[in-house]
């Protein structure tokens, strides 16, 4: 059992919740987001919800965990609790911050106060669950000092009614719990271009356009692994922005700076940040080949790159006999490093031989 403890961090105080809370608390639950990502919470969310969660809320620090109302100069903007931990002293954490207290830190604060105090308290694992698309929860979990474990694939269901995948986070006291800087930075205003193309995170809306792309014999002659359906796409477009987000890769629809046509895809993936590199990979669809397109996109995403990350090596693998790739690269500024042997597996069970090409840091 917890002690029922205030614990003070910064301009925060977090006490146990309070019958006073109640209105602020429908008005929290009672907003778009905050049902988006809980579940669980009734939606629309009333006076009566409120009351029910506050009794819950002391019978949960009667069962050995813990419920925090988030206070800043005495007014509500948030709350964090904490599971009764299992036998081996792992405890899960959920937070909400406010909407009219979003974005200034508060829960991050309160997340890695309430961390530090569970440790002080005998807890000898913090757990945190974050559905993939939560890119807010993602980023205090990171910034509390958390790490990346895992994901549950379809673990929970939302408010659509569709399964959800699910990252695990967890931090441990040996952890130095210092906050993750971004390796990978979101673009500034979300997208790039040069006036003719225009680089945008890959979102759901672009499956079907992607989907038919890669099934394109031009396309799909060069691609690698199994075949995919259209909802396997969808479901890679909802992990844009997780994989930016964690560091792991980026994403890009290659949209027609005038029309938005979807022109292609780009990506920057194997990023290793111990050794600063990273590899960029492309498909253009046929309509949109012959003007100079996928060398914009990729001097737009390798110069970015080079200006906005620590990346040091940008590399690409082209198949051997892909002369257009190989232009594309060579226009934006790319030389070739070196050849290896029987990479790609073809459909016929030969494998093709592969041209690695390189784009250093400036100096
Ligand atoms: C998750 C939640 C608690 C975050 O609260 P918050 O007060 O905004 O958190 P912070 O200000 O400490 O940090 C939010 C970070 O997410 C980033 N962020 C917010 N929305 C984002 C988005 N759509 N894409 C990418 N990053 C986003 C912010 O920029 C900020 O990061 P930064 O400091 O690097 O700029 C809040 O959004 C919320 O209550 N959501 C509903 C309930 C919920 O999802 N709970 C967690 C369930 S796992």
């Amino acid at each position: 059992m917890f002690p029922r403890e205030v614990i003070s961090t910064g301009s925060l105080v977090l006490r146990r919740p309070s019958n006073a809370d109640a209105e602020a608390i429908v008005r929290a639950c009672d907003d778009p987001v905050t049902a988006r990502f809980l579940y669980v919470l009734p939606s629309p969310y009333t006076l009566q919800d409120a009351r029910d969660y506050l009794r819950a809320a002391e019978a949960k620090w009667a069962n050995g965990g813990a419920e925090f109302t988030i206070t800043e100069n005495g007014h509500y903007v948030g709350a964090i609790g904490v599971r009764p931990p299992d036998a081996w002293g792992v405890a899960e954490i959920g937070y909400l911050a406010a909407p009219w207290a979003r974005g200034k830190g508060v829960v991050t604060k309160a997340t890695r106060a309430v961390t530090e105090w569970l440790f002080d308290h005998g807890v000898e694992r913090v757990e945190l669950h974050a559905a993939v698309e939560n890119l807010a929860s993602l980023r205090v979990a990171f910034k509390a000092g958390f790490q990346e474990e895992g994901r549950r694939r379809d673990a929970k269901v939302g408010r659509d009614g569709r399964r959800t995948d699910i990252i695990t986070l967890a931090r441990i006291p040996r952890d130095p719990g210092l906050a993750a800087e971004p390796y990978l930075p979101f673009f500034d205003g979300g997208e790039l271009s040069d006036g003719v193309v225009r680089l945008a995170p890959m979102e759901v809306a672009d499956a079907p356009d992607y989907h038919r792309m890669m099934r394109e014999p031009s396309v799909a002659a060069y691609g690698v692994g199994p075949s995919t359906t259209l909802e396997d796409n969808e479901r890679r477009c909802r992990y844009t922005g997780y994989w930016w987000l964690s560091g792991q890769r980026i994403e890009l629809a290659i949209k027609d700076a005038v029309s938005g046509e979807f022109a292609g895809h780009l990506q920057l993936v194997h990023v290793q940040p111990v050794i600063g590199q990273g590899m960029i990979g492309y498909s253009l669809q046929p309509e949109f080949r012959g003007r100079g397109f996928m060398t914009r996109a990729v001097r737009l995403l390798v110069d970015w790159a080079f200006a906005n990350t620590p990346l040091h090596r940008i590399v690409a693998g082209t198949v051997v006999d892909n002369k257009a790739s190989q232009r594309v690269l060579e226009r934006a500024g790319f030389v070739r490093e070196s050849a290896h042997r029987e990479v790609f597996p073809r459909e016929d069970g030969t494998r093709a031989d592969e041209l690695e090409w390189l784009r250093l840091r400036p100096r």
